[in-house]
């Protein structure tokens, strides 16, 4: 089960003068080809999903796979929200199994950044969950070309960046120092002491956006001054759309004779940046150092007073509507017992992200109305116990 607590995975990697590559993902053949590169290196990988792809992917469809993927992995990995553009992204992301979150404000002038990305960390913070923030100004959308998007790279400034981590909480920072998203004309030039003095001044992990283009020696000095994750997805793309080009001028027609070989082509993409970052035979190291990321299951069992089977009914249906949106909650299920002499009718399965939740859920508004005023009176004859599920076997 090497789903593992961001956090601490990155923390791993900012210890140990690596970098962890953030693989942006948009369909299964991508997430297969990243699983296949980290598992071949041994190495942790985080699985990127960035909100401005959705339009190329039913992000809820999507995420029960790479979930699975990640649970079924023999190295640690993470699953990120990339690019979260709220509050309400950044729910759904965790919601939906994202055990860590990107807040991108940083086209917002510093104060607006600062609130946005403390109400995420507020509300991430309740889920056990990492935040990243970004200030100052990456140009360029990923996957496409950086010229097309026009506006200049603002770049970080050493003084924003305390105050801003100060200010929001933010575990991790990505930063500002000349990389575009996307492809980009000519060679990207890279303040490099604006990095160390950065990295200096905060000693969280630094995140770098915009990977592709960039040269061997440029990513080795950006992991020696604090960067411990690069966010990776243009050239990805451009492997998999070379392959199909070859395909299609070799006489290729139908769908899965046009997209032969794409996973390879991403894999040997992905294998050489993990292998280039350091992250290569690191992943029993990782899996030491980072707590394993188990959901916590809240069952009550209980009988009710008051209520008819149809008022019964009619209770649970509104819980699952009220109670499922709530942060960190990952699934509401209600049942009734299968034995007509069960000791108790009725039960909520509940299953929240992170054992944080179990606090922030119950001091939660729209929990606490519903528990008060539609629950509780009628469900006196209850217990409650809420479970850490164990999935991974004990060394
Ligand atoms: P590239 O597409 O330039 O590799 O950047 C990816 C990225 O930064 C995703 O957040």
């Amino acid at each position: 089960m090497p789903l593992v607590n961001m956090k601490q995975m990155l923390a791993h990697a900012h210890a140990n003068g690596y970098a962890v590559g953030a693989f942006d993902l948009v369909s299964l053949d991508f997430l297969e080809a990243i699983m296949d590169a980290a598992e071949r290196c041994r190495a942790p990988v985080i699985l990127s999903l960035a909100e401005s792809h959705f339009e190329y992917f039913d992000f809820e469809l999507a995420m029960p796979a790479v979930v699975a993927a990640a649970r079924r992995a023999k190295v640690p990995v993470a699953i990120h929200l990339d690019h979260g553009e709220s509050l309400a992204s950044a729910v759904r992301g965790i919601n939906l199994g994202c055990n860590g979150v990107m807040v991108d404000a940083s086209h917002l002038p510093l104060e607006e950044n600062i609130a946005a990305s403390r109400a995420v960390v507020e509300m991430a913070r309740g889920c056990g969950v990492p935040v990243e923030g970004e200030l100052g100004y990456v140009p360029g959308v990923e996957g496409e070309d950086a010229e097309r998007h026009p506006g200049e790279i603002t770049y970080t400034s050493v003084e924003d960046a305390r105050r801003y981590v100060d200010e929001t909480g933010v575990d991790f920072l990505a930063v500002s120092i000349g990389t575009v998203h996307g492809r980009m004309k000519g060679e990207p030039k890279l303040d490099f002491e604006r990095l160390a003095a950065i990295d200096q001044a905060l000693g969280i992990p630094l995140v770098i956006h915009g990977g592709t283009g960039l040269s061997d020696d440029q990513f080795r000095r950006l992991i020696e001054n604090g960067v411990s994750k690069i966010n990776y997805y243009t050239a990805l793309a451009d492997a998999a759309g070379v392959r199909i080009a070859a395909n299609v001028a070799a006489g290729a027609k139908g769908y899965t004779a046009v997209v032969a070989g794409i996973r390879q082509a991403i894999a040997q993409e992905v294998e050489r940046c993990i292998r280039l970052w350091g992250g290569a035979d690191q992943a029993d190291a990782v899996l030491a150092a980072c707590e394993p990321w188990e959901p916590v299951e809240h069952i009550i069992l209980y009988n009710l007073e008051g209520l008819d089977e149809q008022g019964a009914r009619a209770m649970m249906a509104e819980g699952r509507r009220v109670l499922a949106p709530i942060p960190g909650v990952e699934v509401v299920d209600t049942g009734i017992a299968v034995q007509e002499n069960a000791k108790y009718r009725y039960c909520w399965r509940i299953r929240f992200c992170h054992p944080a939740v179990i606090d922030s859920y119950r001091e939660h508004p729209d929990h606490k109305a519903f528990a008060d005023q539609r629950f509780r009176p009628h469900a006196g004859d209850r217990v409650s116990i809420d479970y850490q599920l164990v999935t991974r076997d004990s060394e």
